[in-house]
């Protein structure tokens, strides 16, 4: 007789085979359906890590061209080599999916490779590359299967001249003239790869700001340090068509406050306007499983799907970009390891007041917590305390002195209710902020823990010594 599994995961992304190891250390015989030939979703393959791979890659060529010469290195003849910077981000790819492999592998879970649909609560179809198609049987399902990039209705993707982020990651020539629609996180993380590597980058933003939610005032001081670099920015704008006349797009736009129109020449056009969730042909409907026009998938506070008869399915559980909240990877871990928890007869939570937010951009935009604009908006009283890079000392014999630090505190009670970081490594100094938040700790609390002598990281000492006026400004 065949196996029953206590847990099928469909989707090996972040949330699905972090769920997934989390299951099988709980003692849960897991396996995992997967559609592509490699595991990691589009994190691993085609998102967080070779964005990171280019971005840390064309930073050094930047740095190299621009800014070794003040430190007293002159680099000569300094080239791109495009070809070995891409087969450098794909090795990078390679051995983070096949450590997923392994860790499969460690933790006993069993990998089915096709496309996996839900024929019933309790039973998994799998069409396989080929078209064979296979059954299984499980006692609960996790779905993982993410995003997709949203499409412009009157901007199709063509893979060459309009294209998404996945093919931003393997261009095999630098654009003349880029121009970026969206000025979210992967507008201005992948626009900047490619200004960094030569090409003339124009962001064109709906919004008024730049990088989406973020905080307002540390959105605009990386915009002035964007702009800096030579990102081009046409803020207030909508795209509404594109003409390739000879593989150049025209891009057309209309600024939003006079309703002018105007158009603009590109080689490639990066489309970054938002992702949605990955849910059509997982056969939700014919189980009644809730989704939103969108495709959000519904659940309740333990993951558990929603159906139209205001019920939930108790075996059925989804998670990351899937469901509400914020479309991150880090995000979508933390659901996975709480539904397999829940799943497993434990109490598994997810606090969403510490999710940490990162633009990878140099220098990097972090943060946590509330943005001074939503403390207002719910009339919350707050002290606030900054703090440049500028003044800090391993900022200034580093040469990393663009940006700043803000620190939000509850007035009353002190309790520490956003931390906001433009700077140097702001991705690895913002969770000092996250890991107090989870304690509910203060902002003195956070004045008061030792910083060592020099590091970026007494910039948000002295911004939450600034919540109560003591900073040491130099
Ligand atoms: P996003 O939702 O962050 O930003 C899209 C931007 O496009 C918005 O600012 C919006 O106003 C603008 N926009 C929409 N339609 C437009 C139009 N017709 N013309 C001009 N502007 C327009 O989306 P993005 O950057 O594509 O990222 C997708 C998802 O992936 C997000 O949830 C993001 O958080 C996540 N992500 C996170 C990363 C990170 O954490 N570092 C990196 C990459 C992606």
């Amino acid at each position: 007789m065949a196996e029953t599994y206590d847990l099928v995961v469909i989707g090996s992304g972040p949330g699905g085979y972090v769920g997934a190891i989390r299951a099988a250390q709980l003692g849960l015989k897991t396996a995992v359906v997967e559609k592509d030939p490699t595991f990691g979703g589009t994190c691993l393959n085609v998102g967080c890590i070779p964005s990171k791979a280019l971005l840390d890659s064309s930073e050094h060529y930047s740095v190299a061209r621009h800014e070794l010469a003040a430190h007293g290195v002159i680099a000569k003849g300094v080239d791109l080599d495009l070809a070995t910077m891409l087969n450098r981000k794909d090795k990078v790819v390679l051995d983070n999916t096949n450590g997923i492999s392994f860790l499969f592998k460690k933790n006993k879970i069993t990998p089915f490779r096709g496309k996996g649909r839900l024929r019933s609560p309790t039973e998994i179809e799998i069409t396989a590359p080929d078209g064979g198609q296979d059954v299984i049987k499980t006692r609960n399902v996790m779905l993982a299967t993410g995003s997709v990039a949203n499409e412009l209705p009157f901007m199709r993707f063509d893979g060459r001249t309009i294209i998404s982020s996945t093919e931003a990651l393997t261009l095999s020539t630098v654009p003349r003239k880029m121009v970026v629609v969206g000025a979210g996180a992967i507008g201005l993380e992948l626009g900047s790869v490619w200004m960094r590597l030569g090409a003339d980058v124009t962001v064109i933003e709906y919004g008024n700001k730049i990088a989406g939610v973020m905080d307002a005032g540390l959105s605009d001081r990386l915009f002035r340090i964007l702009q800096k670099q030579g990102m081009k920015f046409i803020l207030g704008a909508k795209t509404t068509g594109a003409e390739i006349k000879k593989s150049v797009a025209v891009v057309q736009f209309e600024t939003l406050k006079d309703g002018a129109k105007n158009s603009i020449e590109a080689d490639v056009v990066l489309v970054a306007v938002g992702r949605k969730p990955y849910s059509d042909g997982l056969g939700l409907e014919q189980l009644g499983i809730v989704k939103d026009a969108r495709g959000v998938v519904q659940v309740n506070d333990h993951y558990q799907v929603r159906t139209t008869s205001n019920s939930v399915l108790p075996n059925v559980f989804a998670i990351g970009d899937l469901i509400p909240g914020p479309m991150l990877a880090h995000k979508a871990e933390e659901e996975g390891v709480a539904a397999a928890e829940i799943m497993a007869g434990h109490a598994g939570h997810v606090n969403y007041e510490t999710v940490p937010s990162v633009i990878y951009t140099w220098p990097e935009f972090a943060a946590v917590g509330a943005t001074e604009e939503q403390l207002k908006q719910n009339n919350i009283k707050y002290k606030s305390g900054t703090f440049p890079f500028s003044a800090n000392g391993r900022a200034r014999a580093a040469a990393q002195t663009d940006g700043m630090v803000k620190v939000l505190a509850d007035a009353t009670t002190d309790r520490l209710l956003g931390v906001h970081i433009v700077g140097p490594r702001a991705s690895d100094l913002i969770h000092e902020a996250v890991a107090i938040m989870e304690f509910r700790g203060s902002a003195e609390d956070m004045a008061r823990s030792f910083h060592a002598h020099p590091t970026f990281s007494e910039a948000l000492r002295e911004a939450a010594l600034g919540v109560d006026g003591r900073t040491r400004q130099m």
